[in-house]
């Protein structure tokens, strides 16, 4: 089990991994990243992260590398590391420059790729499912820091998570939008079901478009699971027969309590389950 990372071109130890100060990627969060994880061994949809790895970037006119150069620094910097699942974090900052906010001041972009262990969630959370809190801290307006961009600037969601965690020791927190309804975890997305029926906040709420929400979404019109994006009150998620969060390192997780009250019988349900399932079979078949 190791850590490498690619940085200024090479691959190299973590001790040995350096970044200026004036980086704005340091100085100001002035950077956009991705995180990908492994399954069955192999990178799971990572074209769809480099497409939203590019989105992102041109959103705050940040130029990106050739896609194929990011392609092969993470491919071998995955083979550098050799763990059996890896969990890979593409980071593009704007460089180095003057102490000068001005983005148009620099225009150096640096890569850096750093490839771990994947890590939890262990297969207890799984089976038993995990907790959150609804926190106070509002997920960002689209007209600030948009959440669609994936920018390096997460000091809000450090803070909502920080919440969670002080108060009732949540696992992951949950950000409300500035409608009060409930938008997105602080690396996750939220889905409940009601009815029987997938609910997911929509994209209009203000939050990232997943790749792994947008698979889930998939698999559910695929295999005839009732599904609705839809705006979701917190008295609903803490109501809701079932609830899960998705992420690429986790795939879809059951979430088993909210504000220290259990979901439904406190167990994930038939519906996570059939959703779990059916996302392990995608990984397995490999998404490229
Ligand atoms: N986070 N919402 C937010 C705010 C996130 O940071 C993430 C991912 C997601 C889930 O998106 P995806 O399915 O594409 O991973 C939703 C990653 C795991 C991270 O921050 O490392």
């Amino acid at each position: 089990m190791s850590i490498r990372v690619h940085i200024g071109g090479r691959i190299c130890l973590p001790e040995e991994a350096k970044i200026s100060v004036f980086d704005r990627g340091f100085l100001y969060g002035d950077s956009v990243y991705e995180t990908i994880g492994t399954a069955y061994g192999r990178l799971f949809a990572l074209q769809d992260h480099l497409v939203r790895l590019e989105r992102s970037a041109e959103r705050i006119g940040l130029r990106v590398p050739p896609r194929a150069e990011i392609e092969k620094a993470v491919a071998d910097t995955v083979a550098a590391a050799g763990n059996p699942e890896s969990r890979v974090r593409i980071i593009l900052t704007r460089g180095a420059g003057k102490l000068d906010l001005d983005p148009a001041a620099v225009d150096d972009t640096q890569m850096v790729v750093i490839v771990f262990p994947l890590g939890p969630p262990s297969p207890a959370m799984y089976e038993k499912g995990v907790s959150v809190a609804i926190v106070s801290v509002q997920r960002n307006s689209p007209n600030a820091i948009d959440p669609a961009v994936k920018s390096g600037n997460y000091l809000n969601n450090v803070l909502a998570l920080g919440e969670a965690r002080r108060r009732s020791g949540a696992y992951e927190a949950i950000l409300c939008a500035a409608d009060g309804s409930v938008a997105e975890g602080s690396t996750s997305n939220i889905f409940i079901v009601a009815r029987g029926e997938v609910r997911t906040p929509g994209l209009d709420v203000g939050i990232l478009d997943g790749i792994t929400r947008s698979k889930v979404l998939d698999l559910c019109r695929a295999n005839g699971i009732p599904l609705r994006e839809t705006r979701i009150s917190r008295e609903e998620l803490r109501g809701a027969e079932e609830v899960f969060i998705t992420s690429a390192t986790r795939g879809a997780l059951p979430v088993t309590k909210v504000d220290d009250s259990p979901v439904g019988d406190g167990k994930p349900g038939p519906v996570t389950r059939k959703v779990m399932a059916l996302y392990d079979v995608l990984a397995r078949a490999g998404v490229p």
